[in-house]
């Protein structure tokens, strides 16, 4: 079975959601929750930014010993140089250089002809080879770049030192079979790939971007990144505890998996939507409220005999407590007894037709059955006797 490294750049590009800003202490919380989930690598931030980024770069390398951490840099020596002064104290410092490759960059933002952006991205990665041992390369915007091109300079990048080469979907405008097809024509048009790993790097513009990932590794990539809850630029980047529960529940498709401690994802979901004020959706998949609860009838009788009748992911697995059963309109009369055993509310079978009459009549006017509702039915039922 393949062994997936998982990327986490929540405190990067997860950092560049709008209206998110963490200080320093925050951040350094969320990249030991990241050690104890057991990521790979930590993206800590972009050490050239600010000078607060730098410090909380250079803090979390330097206290993160189970991870690898790395810092963003554009491809210019100031960059490179701000990068291995915050890294350079920590257990593997690995710098992640990128340069834009797709022509509509070319053209308006780099200004900059194809020959010349490898000029630079050849000479910028021999730069940094002289100080890290690790080097992750992104042809930033690279879904949108010539295949040619991009196979071209990844050779060129290659033969200069970079180890890691990452094939950015920036705008999240790819579609998981052309994503594919990018790794596939890479393997058969670089040279040099087989020298280093392939990670996958996607965003969520179009919704696509778990599906996009997971074709990368189908197609031989061997890291993925995301960030957790997928907060992140626009629509945000691929959702980490998204992936890892995917390879894990579908390794029998996927022949690979993580090394995350699935039972940390509840507590790091958390932790993230705290410190950032970013809400994760009830219906979200794996970390949603409602991912484990179960409101019809059917599902509810199911569960009950069952649970593999319609959960696939145990909540335990990745650290919620249990199911929820759900009581509401749609909820059987097996839920309801089964709760107010629960509760300890000791109802005799010959009862429980006509409160369940009376719980479907409430139900009908209220969104949510709460336990106060059914103590109270009950209640009510004793005093009318
Ligand atoms: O989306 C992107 O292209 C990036 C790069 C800097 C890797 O975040
Ligand atoms: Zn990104």
């Amino acid at each position: 079975m393949r062994r997936i490294k998982i990327f986490d750049t929540t405190l990067r590009d997860g950092e560049q959601s709008a209206g998110v800003n963490l200080n320093q202490t925050e951040k350094l919380e969320i990249a030991r929750q990241l050690e104890k989930l057991q990521v790979d690598i930590i993206e800590a931030g972009f050490p050239a930014a600010s000078k607060g980024d730098f410090t909380s770069v250079q803090q979390i390398a330097n206290t993160i010993k189970d991870c690898s951490v790395t810092g963003l840099a554009r491809a210019v020596t100031s960059d490179i140089d701000a990068a291995w002064e915050a890294l350079k104290n920590g257990v593997e410092p690995r710098l992640h250089v990128f340069i834009a490759t797709s022509p509509i960059h070319r053209q308006y933002k780099l200004k900059l002809s194809q020959d010349e952006v490898v000029e630079r991205a050849v000479r910028m990665v021999k730069y940094a080879a002289q100080k890290f041992p690790i080097i992750q390369w992104s042809a930033e915007d690279a879904c949108r770049t010539e295949l040619p091109f991009l196979a071209r300079i990844i050779e060129e990048v290659i033969q200069a030192g970079a180890n890691v080469i990452n094939i950015p979907d920036t705008v999240g405008y790819i579609t998981p079979k052309e994503y594919g097809e990018i790794f596939q024509y890479l393997h058969n048009n670089v040279p040099s790939i087989h020298k280093v790993s392939l990670s996958a790097h996607c965003h969520d513009d179009l919704g696509m971007a778990i599906a996009n990932s997971l074709a990368a590794v189908e197609n031989g990539a061997t890291q993925i990144e995301g960030t957790i809850n997928g907060i992140g630029e626009r629509a945000g980047n691929a959702a980490l505890e998204e992936l890892a529960v995917a390879l894990h529940i579908r390794k029998d498709f996927y022949d690979a998996d993580t090394r995350l401690q699935l039972k940390e994802i509840s507590r790091t979901s958390s932790l993230i939507s705290k410190l950032t004020g970013m809400v994760v959706p009830a219906n979200k998949a794996v970390v949603g409220r409602n991912a484990y609860a179960h409101e019809s009838g059917i599902h509810q009788d199911g569960v009950l005999k069952e649970k593999s009748t319609y959960e696939i992911i145990s909540p335990e697995l990745v650290g919620f407590q249990s199911n929820t059963l759900v009581l509401g309109k749609h909820s059987g009369r097996h839920a309801f007894r089964n709760r107010l055993d629960e509760l300890g509310l000791s109802v005799a079978d010959e009862d429980v037709t006509q409160l369940f009459t009376v719980f479907k009549e409430l139900a009908d006017r209220k969104k949510e059955m709460t336990d106060e509702d059914l103590a109270a039915i009950v209640l009510e039922q004793k005093l009318s006797k």
